[in-house]
């Protein structure tokens, strides 16, 4: 959460610092904030609410006032999802030291920030907000002043007294070109550009500077500092020893993959993109001959992948969802027994690990901080850990022992829409791939759902083709006050998901849930103003599902069905009938996902909500 820019090099910092911080929203928009150094003097201008009032109030400024203020060609800026302290002008980041000479932005939690505050206290320091890095912002300047050292040397002491995560830019007028970095647990990219570095929470706000990044491992620090007007990095761990600079990557995505190509909102956008982005993630993975899968990453782990024994499949929110289907696929295709955890919950479960044991860690941020504990603990466990991630480069894309990227570009909405879709399917294809190497899926069969995945793309350009139906529909149910979504089997996860994009993006309250388990609590619930979406697609469950929706007809309640092109039969007990291609059974919910989002999507446009940044949320959760 949070997401952090700096920059320092020969240009004027603020208007690469505001337009890093829109890239960067995603991650959180309570408030935002800039800090420039000019001329050994701080100009600090931080505002509640999204990155928009921040910016709004800098282009307010004259140009004399923006000549006074604004020119700095080193500066450091926040936005801000609030942990510590509620969102507030005085709350946002950056923050500076009691003498002024500091100013810091942070993303991440210091937890030990209370005993190190009071200690401060006690010094005489005084605290003007109620947020952990206020405190570490002091603690730097303290260290500084007492042990009479550089900048960097006291942020690396005072690093060694705190507990947490953080990724922090600290810059102090004391030592005006100079910019240090550093990082445990919380994502930070340095870009090197041409005598300048452009530095953030991820490669976004990154790539219109600049293609050549270097990722910062946890438990370093770089600094940058500018010797005979030659800006140098240098990279050293909290525990002082020098680091060799390491290997720069080069980025791949396009900055077009970064703007909403004429939709409304990102969520539309993406949604309308899962033909293509369905079409990345199969692409040159498909080998229909041999009615297999190849994942070049997963190759150096043939062996170990061939005699596993268990799994156990962890990530949070949609991702979780999508392992749940993604259960019922390994288990039927591979025969692996697997099991879907949160990722906050696995950390700290005290359970014996199974012999010859795996874990999927599945996550599209590739830095959600529950999902990556849930990582180093299947490490500490000597399981093989393997990763669904669509943010190449990301920390959980480096901490796994092997992985499979979803190759899906940027997804920039915080509603997860075209990387659900796209995690459900690499489960499928990673449930073949394991059934095929440990014989427990025939060629046959295996060829007759990869042909089926194939069609995927098309199949979803019929959906969004009839977009305009689910329209209509959040017209009708827009005012609703609660909402059931329903499933059963591959479907049960997809009911889940679908309740959890109702709710993120319109405040509707949603409960996603087996229809089965309907009859033994939640029915309670149904009244004439309480709807169901029932996902009954005509497949094995088909019988069960109409009985479901028997039973909240005759309870008085709403039925939206959800079912196969061609069925009429529904349109005489439903209130509505949403329709989707005829697939296999295992693919349904990839098809189901697309109107529950649409649905989602329109609901809330209806109700005029911020759909791309819904309230209290952020895109990519990095604290726990
Ligand atoms: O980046 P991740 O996939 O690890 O994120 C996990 C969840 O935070 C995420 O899926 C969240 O539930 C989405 N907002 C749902 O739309």
């Amino acid at each position: 959460m949070c997401g952090i820019v700096g920059y320092i090099g020969k240009k004027e910092a603020w208007p690469i610092l505001i337009k890093g911080l829109e890239r960067l929203e995603y991650r959180g928009y309570d408030s935002a904030g800039i800090a420039l150094m000019n001329d050994r003097a701080f100009f600090v201008c931080k505002k509640k609410g999204k990155v928009v009032e921040l910016s709004k109030f800098i282009k307010n400024l004259n140009k004399e006032e923006i000549k006074k203020n604004l020119s700095g060609k080193i500066g450091i800026a926040h936005t801000r999802w609030a942990t510590h302290g509620i969102p507030s002008d005085s709350n946002a980041h950056p923050h500076l030291s009691n003498d002024g000479t500091i100013a810091i932005v942070h993303n991440g939690i210091i937890e030990n920030y209370l005993s190190i505050k009071k200690i401060l206290i006690n010094k005489g320091y005084k605290f003007k907000s109620d947020t952990d890095t206020e405190v570490l912002a002091n603690l730097i300047e303290d260290v500084k002043k007492h042990a009479k050292v550089s900048i960097d040397e006291a942020v690396r002491l005072a690093l060694n007294e705190v507990n947490g995560a953080y990724a922090i830019l600290v810059i102090s007028k004391e030592e005006p070109d100079t910019m240090v970095i550093a990082k445990l647990g919380s994502p930070v990219v340095i870009g090197v550009g041409k005598n300048e570095f452009f530095i953030a929470s991820d490669a976004t706000p990154i790539i219109e500077h600049t293609k050549k990044v270097i990722y910062l491992e946890d438990g370093e620090m770089a600094v940058i500092n500018n010797k005979n007007k030659k800006f140098n990095l240098k990279i050293k761990t909290i525990t002082d020893k020098t680091v060799k600079i390491p290997y720069i990557h080069q980025l791949k995505i396009k900055i077009e993959e970064l703007e909403k190509g004429g939709f409304p909102h990102f969520m539309l956008k993406e949604i309308f993109e899962q033909p293509e982005s369905l079409r990345n993630t199969m692409r040159g993975r498909i080998v229909l001959e041999k009615g297999n899968v190849k994942f070049g990453g997963l190759e150096k782990f043939k062996k170990e992948l061939e005699n596993l024994n268990h799994l156990t499949i962890v990530g949070m929110g949609t991702a979780r969802f999508a392992g749940l289907i993604g259960e019922y696929a390994i288990e039927e295709l591979s025969g692996i027994r697997t099991k879907v955890e949160y990722g906050s919950e696995f950390t700290y479960r005290d359970v014996a690990t199974p012999y010859r044991a795996g874990l999927i860690a599945i996550s599209q941020s590739g830095e959600t901080a529950d999902t990556l504990n849930a990582i180093k603990k299947a490490k500490r466990d000597k399981m093989l850990t393997l990763g669904v991630v669509n943010v190449i480069g990301s920390t959980i894309a480096r901490e796994v022992d092997a992985g499979i990227y979803n190759h899906i570009g940027p997804e920039t909405a915080v509603a997860s829409t075209k990387a659900s879709t796209s995690q459900v399917l690499l489960l499928i294809m990673l449930a073949i791939y394991l059934g095929r190497m440990r014989g427990n899926l025939s060629k046959n069969k295996s060829q007759e759902i990869l042909k089926e995945i194939e069609k995927l793309p098309a199949l979803v350009e019929i959906i969004l083709k009839n977009s305009k139906h689910i329209k209509q529909l959040a017209k009708k149910y827009k005012k609703s006050e609660n909402f059931f979504f329903l499933g059963r089997k591959y479907n049960t996860g997809a009911a889940m998901e679908g309740a959890l994009k109702l709710k993120e993006c319109s405040y509707i309250h949603a409960e996603g849930c087996n229809s089965a388990e309907l009859k033994h609590g939640p029915i309670s619930l149904i009244d004439k103003d309480f709807p169901s979406l029932v996902i009954a697609p005509i497949d094995s469950m088909y019988e069960k599902n109409k009985s479901h929706i028997q039973e909240i007809k005759a309870r008085g309640g709403i039925v939206i069905a959800l079912t196969t092109e061609g069925n009429k039969e529904l349109n005489n007990i439903a209130d509505d009938v949403i329709y989707i291609p005829k697939t296999l059974e295992i693919l349904t919910p990839i098809l189901a996902f697309v109107p529950m989002q649409l649905l989602a999507y329109y609901i809330s446009v209806e109700r005029g909500n911020d759909v791309d940044k819904p309230r209290n949320l952020a895109k990519s959760v990095t604290v726990e």
